[in-house]
């Protein structure tokens, strides 16, 4: 893998090295092992239980509403929710691999798909889940997470409605963002283990409504969003000394991202696996 993505980045200059998008495939990567952590939570923590139907299972782990005793169709969506989790988060890395694209063309075709059904399924079944099953410990929360399925499925709308009109160039710079929204609550687990891990968990909440929290609900998905948006601006038209604030900072995402979810897999992953 060469690159994050040819395509988004800007193009390669014969004598300057494109600072950005080695940066960006080094804040990829590290996205990646984030979320081949998450994936491989999921897969071994949620899939046995749910398939086997033993759903208490779930609620060893520490969890708003998972297992309700009685409650047939929560519990079913809950489930279908889990597993739908591990075809969006792994098959969204498999779409940002550009050797993928180009070798083959079929699978990304069809992997999109795939990621689009689950991107519609995850966000209308969590809205369900939030506001049908009263699932949220207070409603600031309730609505970051709400604000975040709507961008899903608009974004998920742009990123099908331009593959479909082969507009590709337009097609890619949503899928991105679609990328940066459906990973919310990826981002979510990892910024509070990063946070964590630097402040000790200052301004987080019992009931996850410290200043923190308040933060985290909104900013799980506007933050990647913007420097998602950052990326592509300056990748398209910026200054070199743009380019180089925007390597610098996908650097750093890069390693709050590798730290918190580190640490999110020795606090809140590996430990149910
Ligand atoms: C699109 C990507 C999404 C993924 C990968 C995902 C993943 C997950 C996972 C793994 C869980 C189990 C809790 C855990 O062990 O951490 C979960 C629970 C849940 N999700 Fe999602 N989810 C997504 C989107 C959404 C959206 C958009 C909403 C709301 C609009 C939502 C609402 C919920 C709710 C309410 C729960 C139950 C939480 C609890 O009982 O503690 N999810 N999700």
């Amino acid at each position: 893998m060469a690159t994050v993505d040819a395509s988004f980045a800007p193009a390669r200059s014969a004598r300057r090295i494109d600072w950005l998008s080695r940066a960006a495939t080094l804040c990829y990567l590290s996205i990646a092992a984030g979320q081949l952590l998450f994936t491989a939570f999921i897969l071994f923590f949620y899939y046995p239980s749910s398939l086997s139907g033993d759903f208490a299972a779930w609620n060893t782990k520490p969890l708003i509403k998972g297992f309700v005793a009685g409650d047939a169709g929560g519990n079913l969506f809950f489930a279908a929710h889990v597993m739908m989790a591990a075809i969006i988060t792994f098959g969204g890395l498999v779409q940002l691999v550009p050797a993928i694209r180009n070798r083959w063309p079929g699978l990304h075709r069809w992997n999109g798909r795939l990621y689009l059904v689950s991107a519609l399924m995850l966000s209308l079944g969590g809205l369900w889940l939030t506001w049908g099953r009263g699932t949220w410990l207070n409603l600031t929360g309730a609505f970051g997470i709400t604000l975040d399925a709507l961008l899903i499925l608009a974004f998920a709308a742009m990123a099908y409605r331009t593959a479909r009109a082969r507009r590709f160039v337009e097609h890619r710079r949503w899928a991105l963002r679609l990328f940066a929204v459906a990973s919310a609550v990826w981002f979510m687990r990892v910024g509070y283990m990063a946070w964590g891990i630097a402040t000790g968990g200052a301004g987080i909440g019992r009931a996850m409504d410290g200043p923190f929290d308040l933060f985290l609900a909104f900013a799980n998905s506007l933050l990647p969003l913007a420097v998602t948006e950052l990326y592509l601006r300056v990748g398209a038209r910026g200054t070199p000394r743009a380019k180089a604030g925007i390597a610098a900072l996908l650097l750093l995402s890069g390693i709050v991202i590798l730290i918190g979810s580190a640490g999110a897999w020795m606090m809140i992953w590996g430990p149910y696996i």
